[in-house]
């Protein structure tokens, strides 16, 4: 599905060179992380948490699941190629969840040309507050790569990436209560205020979750064949301008010419191949080095309050090394259209990468989790949400209070999977 494109800081491209990515290959130079760099390129507040806070949000919200099959993760792993049939019960489970919890949903179905023929394609974009001025997104893809023959046609994909989509569905969740009421507070005139923090300014800034069909390629990796629902996107949003009402025109920054929707997102955080017990996450990009940073201190911070559950060897999951060049995937055509991206993606790749192996098995339960926590405390302190001041007495997680009956579970029984 992706392969290595390399080349040298110094601006000097090298011939393509068609590389598949094969594990250790990393060709791209590596340069020590300095923070002092990371400051100059860090362009918005982020809101680091204590870690008492860190800890009552951790704890409002324990596992719901006991085995890397229940819940929603559950319901993702079955070959689901784009155009498939299973690929639709896929995208339907995935609605009836964000639906439930009440987010904008936006498909953008299409008719690709690919190697194998045309294929109908649907993004799902999910959006908290389809109001807010500026987003992060959170974004994997949901198909996983089709082949032709059988048995290798019941690849699954666990990894690739059953287990990102997941771990986004499981943040949605986490975050939908904490969000509802501060839009209630920020409602009736409550929004927190202290120094330098304006709850209400920072609710301009919401989260989307995009989901992605056709990352695969039918056939081998090429610029025509991979990313199909991605580059599709991102060429939609370019030509979409934005309403002259629209909160940033407000904002009278200049844009030029127009301002479209691309304009509107400050981040887009790729995940891919992760869940199974080992990760090691690099930074690709200058831009966002201390993004990385904020996040790989998020994972330091749960592992030293034991928030985590780290397995033998799995200790540093964020390396400090920073690689340039980057890797092929959903991120390219909004990258190339100037958005700052954090792609979230384990190098090298899971060993059962592209094989029957990339199945539940391979999946590791505390991994998962300490993704989940990672993904859930990034969000919150990026978008400035911490527990909620009045959490015992609103409803706040009132749905977790019985863990038999959550929300994975509400949502099962809606749906034909
Ligand atoms: C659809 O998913 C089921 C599992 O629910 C699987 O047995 C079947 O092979 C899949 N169909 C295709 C065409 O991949
Ligand atoms: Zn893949």
């Amino acid at each position: 599905m992706i392969r290595l494109r390399s080349s040298l800081s110094l601006g000097f491209q090298l011939p393509s060179l068609h590389l598949i990515f094969l594990g250790y290959l990393l060709l791209a130079n590596l340069v020590a992380s300095r923070r002092e760099d990371e400051r100059t390129y860090q362009k918005r507040d982020y809101h680091t948490l204590s870690n008492a806070d860190i800890r009552k949000l951790v704890e409002s919200d324990p596992p719901q699941w006991d085995s890397v099959t229940d819940g929603h993760l559950g319901k993702l792993l079955i070959p689901r190629a784009s155009g498939s049939e299973n690929n639709t019960l896929v995208q339907n489970y995935i609605s009836s969840v964000f639906i439930n919890l009440g987010w904008h949903e936006e498909k953008t179905p299409f008719r690709g040309s690919t190697p194998i023929g045309d294929i109908d394609f649907t993004n799902l974009i999910y959006t908290y507050d389809p109001d807010a001025a500026r987003r992060i997104i959170l974004a994997a893809h949901f198909d996983s790569k089709w082949f032709p023959d059988f048995p290798a046609n019941q690849f699954i994909g666990a990894t690739d990436s059953a287990a990102p989509v997941a771990m986004l569905l499981h943040l949605a969740e986490f975050l939908t209560p904490l969000l509802k009421n501060r839009k209630e507070r920020i409602r009736t005139g409550h929004g927190l205020l202290r120094d330098e923090f304006d709850e209400e300014e920072i609710a301009g800034t919401t989260i989307q979750i995009v989901l992605f069909d056709g990352e695969e390629a039918f056939k081998d990796w090429t610029a025509t064949d991979s990313i199909y629902g991605a580059r599709h996107l991102a060429e939609l949003w370019s030509e979409t301008y934005l309403e002259p009402s629209h909160p940033l025109q407000l904002q009278k920054r200049r844009f030029a010419p127009e301002p479209t929707v691309l304009d509107t997102v400050d981040h887009l955080v790729l995940l891919d191949l992760l869940g199974n017990k080992h990760s090691m996450i690099y930074s690709y990009f200058r831009e966002t080095d201390w993004l990385h940073t904020e996040m790989a201190s998020v994972d330091g911070r749960l592992r030293r309050e034991s928030l985590v559950e780290v397995e033998d060897g799995e200790n540093e999951w964020f390396s400090t090394m920073r690689l340039r060049g980057g890797i092929g995937d959903d991120h390219l055509p909004f990258l190339h259209r100037g958005v700052s991206i954090l792609h979230v993606i384990s190098n090298p790749f899971p060993s059962v990468w592209h094989t029957l192996g990339d199945d539940a098995t391979v999946l590791s339960l505390p991994a998962l989790r300490r993704w989940d926590r990672i993904l859930r405390i990034f969000t919150c302190e990026y978008l400035g949400l911490a527990p909620d001041p009045t959490s015992t007495t609103t409803t706040t997680f009132t749905h977790k209070s019985n863990p038999k009956k959550s929300i994975d579970e509400l949502t099962i029984t809606n749906t034909e999977l």
